[in-house]
């Protein structure tokens, strides 16, 4: 039988302990959650992504709870052997603690293992009130993309000493607070080797060069289901954007010519098939 992935064995996975580096991959939906969970990732992230890969907005602002309880029920419907994470949508953990946990609540009913939420020390009273809840919390720190008027873009974040000491500090803040794992986004390799080093939780980086202890990315870039421009962190495994443009394609020629459907594409009455 299949062990699912669980907190508790996540909590002290560490590359330095000789570990192997975790892999998180993003799925919104049932089909990419079966792939990713064929492919044997460890952690399906319902990232608050959503809005900008799926729903073509600008920014992840623009999806509330509702949003991300409808994606991730579609994802935990498929049973993934992977730990199912659902991010907190910007404004969901900002107010004051018993909304953060009845939106953290609501992620779990739809069928998360654990949630994802953005920012340091300024979050760790409701990271404490969410893991009090038994909710378990995955950090985010660095690039952070609900920040994203507040940083003036998608910005590279912790470049000079003040802002990578921040950064640990920041780390160290959400561990003592009970998260269980911190995703490390955009920062510069050293910094991230830094954080890696000095908490015992894991890091799960993004941009955030190989010194983390596993490594994320957006399900629709890593198979360039999009050809958007992409930041130089996204490896395309695959083209599928082109693909499908040349299936969708090939079946519009065939509809246009006739080729499809064909005999056998097609349904007999019965006592007259041929
Ligand atoms: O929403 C998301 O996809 C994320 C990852 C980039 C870590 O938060």
């Amino acid at each position: 039988m299949e062990v699912r992935v669980t907190v508790p064995a996540l909590r002290s996975h560490k590359v330095a302990d000789g570990r192997t580096p975790l892999v998180m991959v993003t799925a919104y939906d049932a089909p990419s959650a079966r792939i990713a969970d064929e492919a044997g990732v460890d952690l399906i992230l319902v990232g608050d992504s959503v809005a900008m890969v799926v729903l073509g907005y600008e920014d992840t602002l623009q999806v509330g709870v509702a949003d991300m309880a409808h994606h991730t029920a579609a994802v935990a419907r498929t049973s993934p052997r992977a730990l199912v994470v659902a991010d907190l949508p910007w404004l969901s953990y900002h107010r004051d603690r018993a909304d953060t946990v009845g939106n953290a609540g609501a992620l779990v009913r739809a069928g998360a293992a654990a949630v994802k939420l953005e920012g340091g020390r300024v979050r760790v009273p409701m990271v404490s009130a969410l893991v009090d809840a038994q909710i378990p919390v995955m950090g985010h720190l660095g690039l952070t993309p609900q920040s994203v008027h507040v940083m003036g873009g998608f910005k590279v974040q912790a470049q000079d000493d003040e802002a990578a000491a921040a950064l640990l500090a920041d780390a160290s803040a959400l561990v003592d607070a009970g998260v269980f794992a911190i995703v490390l986004e955009g920062v510069p390799a050293d910094v991230a080797a830094s954080v890696t080093d000095a908490v015992d939780v894991p890091t799960i980086g993004i941009g955030a060069g190989r010194h983390c202890d596993g490594q994320v990315l957006v399900f629709h870039d890593l198979l360039g289901l999009q050809d958007r421009l992409a930041p130089r962190f996204v490896r395309r495994y695959a083209d599928l954007k082109a693909e499908g443009v040349k299936a969708v394609a090939a079946f519009a020629g065939d509809v246009r010519t006739g080729a499809f459907p064909s005999d056998s594409e097609s349904y007999v009455r019965r006592g007259r098939g041929r």
